[in-house]
């Protein structure tokens, strides 16, 4: 992610500051372990820099647009450990900013502006109560005592409108991510074998992505056989695969930090049984509904009626239910969510959608008493004139998914 992507996008926020505002966003902190880097999306998004504690800052005063850029000063001691810090120069070229001080310089140059200033937006998060304040509320602690009427917001209420409208070039990322995805897929419906763990499901998926590039997960993989598949955000992918079992993939490599988030069923036996075809088709069809309802125009929330009118007439025909009232029993969930570098993205769940928006479609039946859950989960794209479904080569036709499963367990 060069200057090329992320300044047009600093240039479309600066359209959007009144005189007297300013952005302060955040890097991820430094970890203080061994773990795994990963960079804060809307510092990201900003800024297509990787490195931990920056801070990216865009001021309107008086007219004039000024941004800076504040990085870590790199310490011997230290970069024998985690290696060269970024310099000045590397960071000016990569983000395209001209102005990059060190950290150490952040109070007294903020401190300068903030009489000019009566809004700041930045990403403090939202406070829960039985929750340690965010980085960014800890940092600008000394800001708000010094200036108690400078008046600072969560910045994803600024940013979500623009992040959730994605350009050609976050599309080409996102549908790489996609088709890695679904390569993972076909890889895992080749080769699962009754008696695997799911989590060699799991390592066959991310040889597959990591392979061609991807570095990340979007989010902990949920690869649930059987029962398992009636718990909604299964993680624990520790179980094993039985004969009968229908197996639920919901993946998403994360690629240049755009998520996938697709979600498959495959019967382990080759053929579904009558029954987990039947309730099968029933999810397919109320997935083929909803993505034909999706236009610019059209509400999340109507996306999310619909699907509940749909979901109590299957569960009705399944005769799971006697009263439309009791379809939460097997569908707790909603149907979509806005997708991107967050794989739940920025935007709002009852947005009305326009054209560069990406949502998931999901539709889901979960039934414990059968073992029994399936789901399915494409990410479709808003068009000016209607959507495109950006899995549409991953298969999820039943007969498709047996024929494939078939040819490779004979
Ligand atoms: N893929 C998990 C979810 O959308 O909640
Ligand atoms: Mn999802």
């Amino acid at each position: 992610m060069n200057s090329e992507v992320t300044k047009p996008r600093r240039t479309a926020l600066a359209g959007l500051l009144e005189n007297g505002q300013g952005v302060i966003v955040f890097a991820q902190m430094e970890q203080e372990g061994i773990e795994k880097f990963v960079q804060d999306n809307n510092f990201l998004y900003l800024t297509g820099l990787s490195i931990p504690d920056a801070v990216f800052c865009l001021f309107k005063i008086k007219d004039q647009i000024q941004e800076m850029l504040f990085i870590q000063r790199g310490i011997p001691e230290q970069e024998v450990w985690n290696g060269k810090k970024m310099t000045r120069e590397e960071a000016q070229k990569i983000a395209g900013i001209q102005d990059v001080a060190y950290l150490d310089e952040f109070y007294d140059r903020i401190s300068y502006l903030c009489p000019q200033l009566d809004l700041i937006w930045s990403n403090v998060g939202n406070l829960i109560i039985n929750r340690p304040p965010s980085y960014a509320t800890f940092i600008l602690q000394p800001v708000r005592r010094t200036f108690p009427e400078l008046t600072i917001k969560n910045f994803n209420i600024l940013i979500a409108p623009m992040r959730s409208v994605k350009s050609e070039w976050e599309l080409k990322q996102l549908q790489t991510a996609i088709d890695l995805t679904g390569q993972g897929f076909i890889d895992v419906l080749q080769q699962a074998r009754a008696g695997m763990m799911e989590y060699e499901l799991e390592a066959i998926l991310y040889y597959r992505m990591q392979r061609n590039g991807v570095q990340q997960w979007g989010f902990a993989p949920i690869i649930a056989t059987g029962i398992n598949a009636t718990t909604l955000h299964y993680k624990q992918n520790n179980c094993q695969i039985a004969e009968n079992d229908i197996v639920l993939l919901d993946i998403g490599a994360s690629y240049q930090n755009y998520s996938a988030d697709v979600t498959r069923c495959f019967p382990v036996a080759g053929k579904f049984s009558l029954r987990q075809r039947q309730v099968y088709e029933e999810v397919l069809n109320v997935q083929k509904e909803i993505i034909a309802m999706i236009k610019p125009g059209v509400g999340m929330m109507q996306l999310n009626e619909k699907t509940n009118e749909l979901i109590q007439e299957a569960l009705l025909r399944l005769n799971l239910i006697t009263e439309r009232e009791q379809f939460r029993r097997y569908y707790m969930h909603s149907i979509s969510h806005h997708l991107g570098m967050d794989t739940h993205d920025l935007g709002a769940r009852d947005s009305i959608l326009t054209p560069g928006n990406v949502i998931t479609v999901e539709p889901g039946i979960y039934i414990p008493e059968e073992s029994l859950g399936i789901r399915i989960e494409d990410d479709i794209l808003v068009t000016e004139t209607g959507n495109i479904n950006l899995c549409k080569d991953i298969p999820k036709e039943a007969d498709e998914l047996e024929k494939i499963r078939m040819a490779a367990i004979k």
